[in-house]
C-alpha cells in the first residue's frame, strides 16, 4: 500500500466528511449518460414497433395464471417467458424472464415479498390478435394484444393503465461475449467510471417497460430522492435513479440516487388511484413524463384502437418508463380505487412495519460521538435537570474498540452494562451501531469467523472483496447467503454481543454499501455474491439482507418475546417489517428541514411509514431558529430524533438559550402527549397498511388542490399538520382542505371552517397544527422523564366535533414492548360523540387489564347549551361529572370522569 493511499484512506473518511463545502460532488455519480445501459434504454425509440409480441399458439391460461412465449423480431432464436398472475385485491403481477436456461440465472428479490402472493382465478376468451382476462366479476378486465406485445387494464370499463404502449420494452438476452465487440456494443461488456472499470463478463442484461397511467393526473413515490413528493417531468433532467449510495451532502430539487430504493409509484386522477411496483434490485432509472396534466378518461372502443395501432391517443398522460440494468422484468399493477386502497394492496405484496415498541416513537437523543459513559449520563441526567423527556441514548461508531462493531472501547465504555442499568433505571434505552463492513484485523474475531467461513463478498477473480470504510481497509459480508444470515443472526446474542442486553437495540449504517474507495462510494458491480449472481444484480436489496437478520438476531436474543428496534440508512421494498429508516445525512439548513417532509411522505406512502430525519441537521451548525423549528416539525413526524456530525458543535436541547431550551421542551413534551396517538395509529397501520402520516390527498381524493401540496400533511386522518420551514415569517399561508370541515387550532381550538388558503401567524412558539372536527383524539397530559414512566398514567380525549356534532375515534393499549399483544393480550375501545353523548365501546378488553384511567374529556366546538354532564358505566351505575365551559373557544371540559380506561360507558351531556 502507498503511503498516499493510506491517507487518504485511513483519513480520508473523515476529511471526506468534515470539509464545510454545502453540496454534492456530482463527478462522483453517474448521469444516465454515463451508465451505458440508462442510455441504451432511454434511446430507444417509441415511434419504433415493440420487438416483441407473443407466440400465438403458446398461449395457456391454467388454473393460476396465463403463460405465454414472447419471441424477439430482431433475434431469431431468442424467447422470453411471460407469466401474468391475478393476485387478491385488485392486484396483477406480470413476470418476463428468459425462456429455458439462460446462461446465467437472473435475480429475483423476492425478499422484498412478505409471502408468496394470493393469486385469484381470471377467465380468458382469445381472438386471432387480443386475450381478454377477467377478474373479479368482471371489474377488472385485461387485453392483452398478441402482436406486438401490449397490455390494457381496465377497471368498470375505464383504462387505468397501458403496458408497453411506447414500445419501450427491452430485455437483452444473456449473450456469449462476441470475439469482436461490435462499435454498437462496446460499453454493453466493459464500462468506465472515472478510475473505476466495471469488466461486465456476462455482458448485456437490461430490462425496461413503459407504463401510461391513463386515469391519473399526478404520480408520486419512488423514493428515496430529495425532491418534491409529487414526482416531475424528466425530459429536461436525468430520469429518477434508484441504486442506493452514500451522497455526501446531497443536493436537493433532483433525481439523483440516493440510499434507498422503493420502486413503488402511485398514479392519482380524480377517479382513480393506481399503484405500480417494479420488483427488481439492480441500478433503475426511472424516465417520468406526462404529468400534470388534466385528461378525459379514454373510452373502451377508443383505447382498443389505441392498443392495436400502438397509439397512446395523442393525449399527454402521465407515463412512467423503467430500466433495469439486470434481473427480470417484474410489476405489479395495484388497481385501487383510492389511495388508502392502493398502500393495502401494496402491503398485501411487502408487508407493515410491525408495531413499534412505544419508546421508539418517543425522543431518541444521538450525536456521533458521546464520548464515554460520563458523557453519556451526564447528557442524560441533563436531561431530567431540564425536565425535557428523553427515551433512547444513542451511540455511534466510536463507542467500539477501534470499529470493530460488537466490541467497545475498553476505556470509555468500559462497563456497558453498567451504562445501560443507568439509563433503564429511569426506564431509557441504548441503541449501538453495527454496520456491515468489518475490520481486516487478524485480531478481531468476526473477521477471522468470515474468512474461515467463508462469509465474505468476492471479487470479479474470486478472492475476498476488500474496500474502505470507517475502520480502514474492510471486507463486506455476504447477506445473501443463509449461513451468513445465519451466523450474524447469532451475533446479537447475549453471549456473543458480551456487553449488551435486553434494552439495547440496533442501528444498521453505511449500509447500501458504502464503500469509500469504490465506483460511486459503494461496491464494484462485478463482485460475486452467494448464488453467483453479480453485486449489479442484488445492489439495492443488500442494506434490507441485512436488517433482516439484525431483526431476526432480536427476536432470537429474547425467544421471540421483545419487540426489536433497528433502524436503517440503506433501505429497499420490504424494509418496513423490520426497520424504520431516516433520510440521512441533511445539513443545517432550512431547505434541508423542508425537504424532510415530502421525503418522509414518499417513503409513507411506499409502505415505510416509520421515517424521520436528523433533527438539527447532521452537518454544520443550526442556528437557535432553525434548531427550534427543526424540533417542532420532528415532533410531528414519526422518527424523532435529535443527531449531529462529529465536527459540529454540542447542540443539547439546553446548550443554546434559555427561550431556545424553554420551546424545544415544549415540543418534545406535546411529542409525549401526543404518543397515544401515534400508537394507536402504528398499530392501525399494522393491520391494515395504512400509512401513519400522509399527503392530503389520502384523506381529500377528490380536492384537486391538494394534489401538489408537500409542506403539509396529515397524521392519521385527525391532525393537519404545516410545520414552519423558513426563517424569519411572521405568517405562512395554509391550505386547510375539504368543503364541509371544521378544524380546530391545536392550541387554542378556534375553528377554521374555510376551504381554501388561510395565512396564520406563526411566532417562534406556534407549530401549526389543526385537529379535524368529526375525530376523537387520545392523548396522555402527564408527561414524564421516558415513555415507560407514562405507561399507566391517564388518558385525556380531545373530541373535536364536525358540523354535524358528531366524532369518531381509537385507541389501542398493550404492554408497549412485547409480542404478547400478538396473542390478543390488547385493548381495543372506540369512541363516538353522537347526539351529545360521548360513547365508549371496548371492542377487545378481555384479555388485558390496565390501571390507566380516564382523567378529562374536552369537547372541541361545542355550543354553550350544557352545564351538566353523567357518566354511566355498562353495569347501570351513573355519576354526575363537573363540567366546565368556555365560551371564547366553545370548548367543554369534563374533569375526572375517573373511570377506567378500558370500559364500555357513555357520557350525557345535559
Ligand atoms: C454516516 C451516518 C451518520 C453517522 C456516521 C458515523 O455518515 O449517516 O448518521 O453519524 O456515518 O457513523
Amino acid at each position: 500500500m502507498k503511503v498516499t493511499d493510506f491517507i487518504l484512506t485511513v483519513f480520508c473518511p473523515i476529511l471526506f466528511f468534515s470539509i464545510g463545502v454545502n453540496s454534492v460532488d456530482r463527478h462522483n455519480f453517474k448521469t444516465c449518460e454515463q451508465s451505458n445501459f440508462c442510455k441504451r434504454c432511454r434511446s430507444m425509440n417509441k415511434s419504433q414497433n415493440s420487438m416483441f409480441h407473443l407466440v400465438s399458439d403458446s398461449i395457456i391460461l391454467n388454473d393460476k395464471y396465463l403463460e405465454a412465449i414472447i419471441a424477439n423480431t430482431n433475434y431469431e432464436n431468442v424467447f422470453l417467458r411471460m407469466r401474468l398472475d391475478g393476485l387478491k385485491d385488485k392486484t396483477l403481477r406480470v413476470r418476463i424472464n428468459e425462456n429455458g436456461n439462460p446462461m446465467y440465472n437472473r435475480f429475483q428479490p423476492v425478499h422484498a415479498l412478505v409471502s408468496e402472493p394470493i393469486f385469484q382465478s381470471m377467465t380468458m376468451a382469445r381472438n386471432e390478435t387480443t386475450i381478454e382476462l377477467e377478474l373479479e366479476q368482471s371489474t377488472i378486465k385485461v387485453f392483452i394484444n398478441i402482436i406486438p406485445f401490449k397490455l390494457n387494464v381496465y377497471v368498470h370499463d375505464e383504462l387505468i393503465i397501458g403496458i408497453n404502449h411506447n414500445n419501450l420494452m427491452q430485455f437483452e438476452h444473456y449473450r456469449p461475449k462476441p470475439e469482436t465487440i461490435p462499435d454498437n456494443e462496446v460499453g454493453s461488456w466493459e464500462e468506465f467510471f472515472k478510475e473505476h472499470q466495471d469488466s461486465k463478463p456476462r455482458g448485456p442484461s437490461a430490462v425496461s417497460m413503459d407504463f401510461t397511467l391513463y386515469s391519473s393526473t399526478h404520480l408520486y413515490g419512488l423514493p428515496e430522492h430529495a425532491d418534491s413528493f409529487y414526482l416531475k417531468e424528466t425530459s429536461g433532467s436525468d430520469p429518477y435513479r434508484f441504486y442506493n449510495l452514500d451522497v455526501f451532502e446531497y443536493e436537493l430539487y433532483n433525481t439523483m440516487a440516493l440510499y434507498g430504493a422503493v420502486p413503488f409509484l402511485m398514479g392519482h386522477g380524480k377517479k382513480n388511484s393506481v399503484g405500480l411496483f417494479w420488483l427488481n434490485a439492480a441500478e433503475t432509472w426511472v424516465d417520468i413524463a406526462g404529468v400534470n396534466n388534466n385528461v378525459d378518461h379514454t373510452s373502451v372502443v377508443e383505447s382498443i384502437v389505441n392498443l392495436v395501432s400502438g397509439s397512446s391517443g395523442e393525449k399527454e398522460v402521465p407515463q412512467a418508463h423503467f430500466m433495469s440494468e439486470s434481473g427480470i422484468i417484474d410489476f405489479f399493477i395495484m388497481l385501487g380505487p383510492k389511495p388508502m386502497d392502493v398502500t393495502r394492496q401494496y402491503s398485501l405484496l411487502t408487508g407493515t412495519a410491525p408495531l413499534p415498541p412505544i419508546f421508539s416513537l418517543a425522543y431518541h437523543q444521538c450525536r456521533w460521538n458521546y464520548n464515554d459513559q460520563k458523557d453519556v449520563h451526564n447528557v442524560e441526567t441533563n436531561f431530567d435537570v431540564y425536565d425535557i423527556p428523553m427515551d433512547v441514548m444513542w451511540l455511534d461508531i466510536e463507542h467500539t474498540d477501534s470499529k470493530k462493531y460488537f466490541t467497545w472501547d475498553p476505556i470509555k465504555f468500559s462497563n456497558p452494562i453498567e451504562m445501560i442499568r443507568n439509563l433503564t433505571n429511569k426506564g431509557r434505552k441504548l441503541v449501538t451501531i453495527v454496520d456491515p463492513h468489518i475490520k481486516r484485523d487478524s485480531n478481531y474475531f468476526l473477521h477471522n469467523d468470515a474468512l474461515n467461513n467463508d462469509l465474505y463478498v468476492k471479487n470479479k477473480d474470486g478472492n475476498v472483496y476488500e474496500g474502505w470504510c470507517w475502520p480502514g481497509s474492510s471486507s463486506y459480508l455476504d447477506f445473501l447467503n443463509p449461513k451468513v444470515q445465519e451466523y450474524y443472526v447469532s451475533r446479537f446474542s447475549f453471549n456473543n454481543y458480551v456487553g449488551s442486553n435486553e434494552d439495547l437495540y440496533i442501528w444498521n449504517d453505511m449500509n447500501e454499501p458504502s464503500v469509500f474507495n469504490g465506483p460511486e462510494v459503494t461496491m464494484p458491480k462485478d463482485c460475486i455474491h452467494y448464488g453467483n449472481y453479480e453485486h449489479r444484480d442484488i445492489h439495492n436489496i443488500y442494506g434490507l439482507m441485512q436488517v433482516m437478520s439484525t431483526y431476526e438476531g432480536l427476536i432470537k436474543r429474547s425467544k421471540g418475546n421483545k419487540r426489536p428496534f433497528i433502524l436503517t440508512r440503506s433501505h429497499f421494498a420490504g424494509t418496513q417489517r423490520f426497520a424504520a429508516v431516516w433520510t440521512g445525512d441533511n445539513i443545517a439548513e432550512w431547505s434541508h428541514l423542508k425537504i424532510s417532509i415530502p421525503m418522509c411522505l414518499s417513503l409513507a406512502i411506499s409502505g415505510i411509514s416509520f421515517c424521520g430525519a436528523d433533527v438539527g441537521g447532521f452537518f454544520n451548525n443550526p442556528d437557535k431558529e432553525l434548531f427550534i423549528r427543526w424540533y417542532q416539525t420532528g415532533t410531528y413526524l414519526p422518527f424523532f430524533r435529535g443527531h449531529s456530525h462529529i465536527d459540529t458543535k454540542r447542540r443539547e436541547p439546553w446548550l443554546f438559550d434559555e427561550q431556545t431550551t424553554s420551546l424545544v421542551r415544549e415540543t418534545i413534551r406535546t411529542r409525549y402527549s401526543l404518543l397515544p396517538l401515534w400508537y394507536t395509529l402504528f398499530r392501525n397501520h399494522e393491520l391494515t397498511g395504512a400509512p401513519v402520516i400522509r399527503p392530503l390527498f389520502f384523506e381529500f381524493p377528490f380536492e384537486d388542490n391538494v394534489n401538489n401540496i408537500d409542506n403539509q400533511f396529515m397524521i392519521g386522518n385527525s391532525l393537519l399538520v404545516c410545520p414552519v420551514t423558513e426563517p424569519n415569517v411572521q405568517e405562512i399561508s395554509i391550505y386547510f382542505p375539504g368543503k364541509d370541515e371544521v378544524w380546530y387550532d391545536k392550541d387554542n381550538f378556534q375553528p377554521i371552517k374555510i376551504n381554501g388558503f388561510v395565512k396564520i401567524p406563526v411566532p417562534i412558539n406556534k407549530i401549526p397544527v389543526y385537529q379535524r372536527g368529526g375525530t376523537i383524539i387520545p392523548i396522555k397530559q402527564r408527561v414524564r422523564r421516558s415513555s415507560s414512566l407514562m405507561k399507566d398514567d391517564p388518558y385525556t380525549l380531545m373530541v373535536g366535533i364536525d358540523l354535524k356534532g358528531t366524532a369518531k375515534g381509537s385507541l389501542y393499549i398493550d404492554d408497549e414492548d412485547s409480542f404478547e399483544y400478538r396473542d390478543g393480550k390488547f385493548i381495543h375501545l372506540e369512541y363516538e360523540f353522537i347526539n351529545n353523548q360521548l360513547i365508549s365501546k371496548c371492542i377487545h378488553c378481555i384479555t388485558l387489564t390496565t390501571n390507566s384511567w380516564l382523567e378529562k374529556v374536552m369537547i372541541i366546538g361545542i355550543p354553550s347549551v350544557f352545564s351538566k354532564a353523567s357518566i354511566h358505566s355498562k353495569e347501570g351505575s351513573t355519576t354526575e361529572l363537573t363540567v366546565l365551559y368556555s365560551a371564547s373557544n366553545q370548548v367543554l371540559t369534563i374533569r375526572k370522569p375517573s373511570i377506567n380506561i378500558a370500559q364500555n360507558w357513555t357520557i350525557i351531556l345535559l
